[in-house]
C-alpha cells in the first residue's frame, strides 16, 4: 500500500501515492460540481487538500465564505469549530465535516458549564470568545472574534465594562498589550503554538540572518517579544505582500508555508521549528473528502438549544468587520 506523508509535502513525483492523489482529485472535482458543493479549506490543511479547495483561508475568511456561498453543500476542511461556524452562519446549507474527530484541543479547554458559572459570579462581565470554541461556549458568550479581527472586536466593546477573554491566554495577553486594556484571561492555549520557544526563535534567526520573523499571536508572550511581528495567518499573507523583505521565518502551523510558497514564489520561507504541525488539521485527507461528497455525511448538526445563541455571538462579530 502507498504511504501518505505526514504533512502532505512529499516530493516523490510519479509515486503510487501521487497517482492515487491525482485520481482522488479528479473524482472530487467531478462530484463537487454534481453536488453543487464548495470546498473551504483552512491554510493548515495538507497540500493536496489545499489544491482541491475553492478557497484556502483563515478562520474568518472561511466563516465569511460559508456565509456568502450560493452552493448547496459546504465541505469544511478544517477543525470542527470551523465546520460548526459554517453551519451557524448558513443554517440552510448542508455542511459536511470530512473528519468529525478533527477537533481543536484549545477549543476543548473551555466548557459551557464553567463559563456559565463564571458569568453567574460576575454578571457585569462581557464574555469574548475566540472562534476556537465549542458551539455551546459561543452560546454563553457576548461576541466572538478570530485572530484576524480580535483587535477590532475588543475595541468595539462598551468602555469600562469588565471583560473575560477565552480560551486563549496568549492571544488575550497579546490583545491586552496591543489595545492597552486589562481583560481577564481564561487559562487555555494552543498546544501546537505553545510549544514554540523563544530559544527556537533565536536559533532560527542565527540560521537565517536577515529573515523577518512572523509568529501567530497564539504563541507565548516571550516568543512574540522575540519576533518582528505577531499576525494571524491572513495577516501574515497581507504583510508579506507589502513587505520589501525576501526572506521570512514563520512561527505558525506548517500548512501555511505551502500557501505562502504558492502565492510568493520569489520569496523564501522557513518554518520556525519542525514540530509546528497540528495533527488534527492533518487528519483530513482527500479520501475523506471524497467519501463525504459521495455520502453527504458526516453532516454538522447542532442542538437547538445552543443554535440561536451561538449564532448571535458570531453574527455580532460578522457585523463589526
Ligand atoms: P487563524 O484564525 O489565523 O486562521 O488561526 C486559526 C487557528 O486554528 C490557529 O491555530
Ligand atoms: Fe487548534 Fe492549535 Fe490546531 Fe489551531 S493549530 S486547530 S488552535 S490545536
Amino acid at each position: 500500500m502507498s504511504k501518505m506523508p505526514a504533512n502532505g509535502t512529499s516530493n516523490s513525483t510519479g509515486s503510487d501515492w501521487e497517482q492515487q492523489q491525482r485520481e482522488l482529485k479528479e473524482k472530487i472535482l467531478r462530484l463537487k460540481s454534481e453536488r453543487n458543493a464548495v470546498i473551504l479549506a483552512h491554510s493548515y490543511q495538507r497540500r493536496e487538500v489545499q489544491e482541491v479547495a475553492d478557497l484556502v483561508g483563515d478562520s474568518f475568511q472561511l466563516a465569511r465564505a460559508a456565509q456568502d456561498t450560493d452552493a448547496d453543500v459546504i465541505v469544511l476542511s478544517g477543525v470542527s469549530f470551523m465546520a460548526e461556524t459554517a453551519k451557524l452562519l448558513n443554517p440552510d446549507k448542508v455542511v459536511l465535516h470530512p473528519e468529525p474527530g478533527a477537533t481543536c484541543p484549545m477549543a476543548e479547554m473551555a466548557d459551557a458549564e464553567a463559563v456559565r458559572a463564571y458569568r453567574g459570579q460576575h454578571p457585569d462581565t462581557l464574555v469574548v470568545s475566540y472562534v476556537n470554541t465549542l458551539a455551546e461556549v459561543k452560546a454563553e458568550s457576548d461576541i466572538c472574534c478570530t485572530s484576524a479581527n480580535a483587535q477590532q472586536v475588543v475595541e468595539s466593546l462598551e468602555p469600562g465594562r469588565p471583560v473575560i477573554f477565552l480560551p486563549d491566554r496568549n492571544l488575550g495577553d497579546y490583545l491586552n498589550q496591543k489595545v492597552g486594556i486589562d481583560m481577564r484571561l481564561w487559562d487555555g492555549y494552543c498546544p501546537i503554538h505553545q510549544r514554540l520557544t523563544a530559544e527556537e526563535i533565536t536559533e532560527a534567526r542565527r540560521l537565517h540572518p536577515g529573515a523577518e520573523v512572523l509568529v501567530h499571536p497564539e504563541c507565548e508572550p516571550e516568543v512574540i517579544r522575540r519576533a518582528d511581528r505577531a499576525l494571524g495567518t491572513t495577516g501574515m499573507v497581507k504583510y508579506i505582500a507589502s513587505s520589501p523583505n525576501r526572506e521570512f521565518i514563520i512561527g505558525t502551523e506548517e500548512g501555511l508555508l505551502y500557501k505562502l510558497r504558492r502565492e510568493f514564489p520569489d520569496r523564501v520561507f522557513h518554518l520556525a521549528a519542525g514540530h509546528l504541525i497540528c495533527p488534527n488539521m492533518k487528519s483530513i485527507n482527500l479520501k475523506k473528502i471524497l467519501d463525504c461528497l459521495e455520502n453527504l455525511e458526516p453532516r454538522v448538526e447542532l442542538p437547538e438549544e445552543v443554535f440561536e445563541k451561538a449564532r448571535r455571538s458570531l453574527i455580532r462579530m460578522m457585523e463589526i468587520v
